[in-house]
């Protein structure tokens, strides 16, 4: 467990943006929701000072010195016309002086608004395919055309959820550690599944004691949970470790009970969430992501699921800049 530790704390790691985040105390939200409401706490991701924040912050540190070790002068990843990921890669490509190419799903909008309007301004090329399962054929032609004009391109996953991209996001739980928090729970947006199997290996590996509850934003939980579960085997190989150590053996909890519609098709509760945390905290969550899975946590504290001296920590992954698509 120590050597575990030790490894992840001296994992390749390119710097992005200082640590840690603050975790706010969500006061005006607790009383808004009644006298039995738990203690909440929100861990500000969203505030990463880098390419406008978020989770795939985290998890680009780690993926970007693996690009940078295997030499590559430009990176290609794929996700939707406003994905998070996307933007987070072009303006590391910006940052690394290497070039971007985005693979993304859907139509080429007539106007960039929000991520796709950002990945522009950070310099990166978009490839658009009709559907999510022609961007990896995508990806790879993108690749070989880079090839064979003498670049070496790097392929970014999904969402950077691999073993490399979790332990980047395991390293976020070291700031919790050094916090006077203990949360009873934590409750944060879940869809490719790094950022799960992330706070997973990173609970595990700092001790902290508490349960990691994924919402998820679009897939069931059976196929979410087989695919952390996945994760948090391949990050054991990679740190050398059991993948007891690294927390895989405990139940893994991935509510899809409030994906709604479909991935980015606003629900009731996720709009009176979005409107409620804006209302109360001035904080604004994304209407992909986050607001569903604050619909999430505030239909568990309605319910009565915590008791009044309990903590939750909501972890605030970004995607801030889906608000405006
Ligand atoms: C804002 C935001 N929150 C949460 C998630 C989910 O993170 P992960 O893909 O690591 O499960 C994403 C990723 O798609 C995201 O963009």
């Amino acid at each position: 467990m120590a050597t575990a530790l030790r490894t992840l704390q001296l994992f390749p790691f390119v710097s992005l943006a200082p640590h840690p985040t603050p975790i706010d105390e969500l006061s005006r939200l607790r009383a808004a929701l009644g006298p039995d409401c738990p203690r909440l706490l929100m861990k500000r991701d969203d505030l990463l000072s880098f390419g406008q924040g978020g989770n795939k912050v985290r998890k680009m540190q780690t993926v970007a010195a693996e690009a940078r070790k295997a030499g590559a002068d430009m990176l290609i990843t794929c996700g939707g016309v406003q994905s998070n990921h996307a933007r987070v890669t072009a303006a590391t490509g910006a940052v690394l002086g290497m070039r971007v190419v985005l693979v993304a799903n859907g139509a080429k909008p007539a106007t960039l608004t929000g991520n796709a309007r950002l990945d522009a301004l950070f310099g990166a090329k978009v490839r658009y395919v009709p559907s999510r399962e022609d961007r990896n054929t995508m990806m790879a032609t993108v690749a070989d055309e880079a090839r064979a004009q003498g670049r070496r391109p790097f392929i970014v996953s999904l969402g950077a959820s691999t073993p490399t991209g979790a332990l980047g996001f395991a390293r976020g739980v070291e700031e919790l550690v050094a916090s006077p928090h203990r949360p009873t729970a934590i409750i944060h947006a879940t869809s490719s599944g790094g950022t799960q199997a992330g706070l997973i290996i990173g609970c595990a590996l700092f001790g902290v004691k508490t349960r990691i509850i994924g919402i998820s934003a679009d897939d069931p939980s059976a196929s979410l949970s087989a695919t952390i579960a996945e994760l948090l085997g391949g990050a054991a190989l990679t740190l050398g470790a059991q993948p007891s150590t690294l927390g895989a053996d405990a139940a893994l909890e991935v509510d899809d009970t409030f994906v709604g519609g479909g991935y980015g098709v606003p629900t009731p509760e996720s709009t009176d969430a979005l409107q409620l945390v804006a209302r109360t905290e001035g904080i604004v969550l994304d209407p992909v992501y986050t607001a569903k899975a604050m619909a999430g946590l505030l239909a568990r504290a309605r319910g009565g699921e915590w008791r009044r001296d309990d903590t939750v920590l909501f972890w605030h992954t970004g995607g801030v800049p889906g608000y405006f698509a």
